[in-house]
């Protein structure tokens, strides 16, 4: 594309409601781990649409899926069956502790289902209970509920009044979650490892200390595996990690490896929807089910997890001969969601710098970079990323001095 041309397609912008700062850059087209610019410049992708292109971009099983489905039925309705999403439901429960799945759009639409179903079951199972405890830092989404269920702290003043209910306590401590219980608790809501806060784990005995409480108490534990789902913590679901028994799962990201398909997944013991309660227009839809069902047979099949995890620790490693090079801190997360302390090094610097380089990274916070690159990595591009680093670090390093 000529440099006139470039100009015009991103002086389209003012078209568009501002919502986030953005890069003077409009990408044109992706594959596998590269994305391609307007003018064909080519970037090693560890974004991947927010953790959510499980195969990278435009893989061939997904556009195989998205032909195939596209001819034979789009949309019959969310009030008819179809097949994909009889098939992607069924995908879901036999590989999980769940046994019925209701398909949404997007994860704070997953994460808003999953509230109102803690609800309907407080109202049917607990004396009118409403309140659902969620931690400090957590993210669950954009709309008006679940953002009130986050725990970000930006979000605090915004869109007042916000939904009621929602008890915010620190993550990873277990007596201050124990002391917020009282007789309108219905539930507790954590990610396991909470992303957009920075890759922050949640310790094993805290999630099992969490369900302990969630029996004692008789409250349900709900898992918002929108971005730890589907392969990206080195096992299908981050849940299966740890010593616990969640009543409801939500997923979104990695599901629809790119396109938007998410779900909230239930234990069919807490399963009380009244007919009306729940429901979407496109929720469901044959298009995305399908594609959605062609994305988790690629990560159900034999030895895609055990190179998932493979890769995994082949990055950690270099992350840490980086970090004994450049005086970073120590890298943190599971499977292909990990971050690492940027040390001195601004987090925020470094992504710009490596963009120009032509490496995509995050910078979650100030002090930190977080890698969620496609699961199928592989060394190769391991070390190409690495060496893009490194190369922007040593500029970094000879600017402070
Ligand atoms: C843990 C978690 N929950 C919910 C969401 C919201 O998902 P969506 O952006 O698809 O609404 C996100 C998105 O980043 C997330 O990371």
């Amino acid at each position: 594309m000529t440099n006139s041309s470039t100009t015009n397609v991103l002086q389209k912008q003012n078209y568009l409601i501002p919502i986030t700062k953005r890069p003077e850059l409009c990408f044109m087209r992706g594959a596998g781990h590269y994305l391609f610019d307007q003018n064909d410049k080519g970037y090693l992708d560890w974004i991947q649409g927010w953790a959510v292109n499980t195969l990278g971009h435009s893989p061939e099983v997904m556009q195989q899926a998205l032909i195939k489905q596209s001819a034979q039925l789009i949309n019959p309705s969310p009030a008819f069956y179809n097949q994909p999403m009889l098939e992607l439901a069924e995908l879901l429960c036999e590989n999980s502790r769940f046994d019925q799945v209701f398909f949404t759009n997007s994860g704070a639409e997953a994460n808003e289902g999953a509230i109102k179903l803690a609800r309907k079951w407080g109202q049917k199972n607990k004396g009118g209970a409403f309140k659902i405890i969620t931690f400090q830092y957590s993210f669950h989404g954009r709309t008006l509920a679940t953002m009130s269920a986050t725990g970000k702290e930006a979000f605090a003043p915004l869109f007042e009044p916000k939904v009621s209910g929602f008890t915010k306590v620190p993550y990873n401590d277990l007596a201050a979650t124990e002391s917020a219980i009282d007789d309108q608790t219905v539930a507790i809501m954590l990610e396991l490892i909470q992303g957009e806060a920075g890759v922050i784990p949640a310790d094993a005995e805290f999630v099992a200390g969490l369900d302990a409480l969630c029996k004692q108490h008789n409250l349900l534990l709900i898992v918002d595996e929108v971005q730890t789902g589907i392969g990206r913590t080195g096992s299908l679901f981050a849940y299966q990690q740890y010593q616990a028994e969640p009543h409801i799962m939500t997923l979104g990201k990695g599901l629809g490896g790119g396109v938007p398909i998410a779900a909230m997944v239930i234990d069919k013991a807490v399963s009380c929807f009244d007919y009306g309660d729940q429901g979407g227009t496109y929720n469901g839809n044959p298009l995305m089910c399908a594609v959605s069902a062609a994305v988790l047979h690629e990560v159900l099949a034999e030895g895609f997890m055990a190179q998932v995890n493979r890769v995994s620790e082949y990055f950690c490693q270099q992350l840490s001969e980086l970090a004994k090079e450049f005086g970073l801190g120590a890298t943190r997360g599971k499977g292909l969601l990990l971050a690492i302390n940027t040390g001195n090094y601004s987090g925020p610097q470094i992504v710009e710098l490596a963009r120009d380089a032509g490496l995509l990274l995050n910078a979650p916070r100030e002090d930190s970079l977080r890698f969620m690159p496609a699961l199928t990595l592989t060394e190769k591009e391991v070390d190409e990323g690495i060496a893009l680093l490194a190369a922007v670090l040593t500029t970094l390093k000879k600017s402070a001095l």
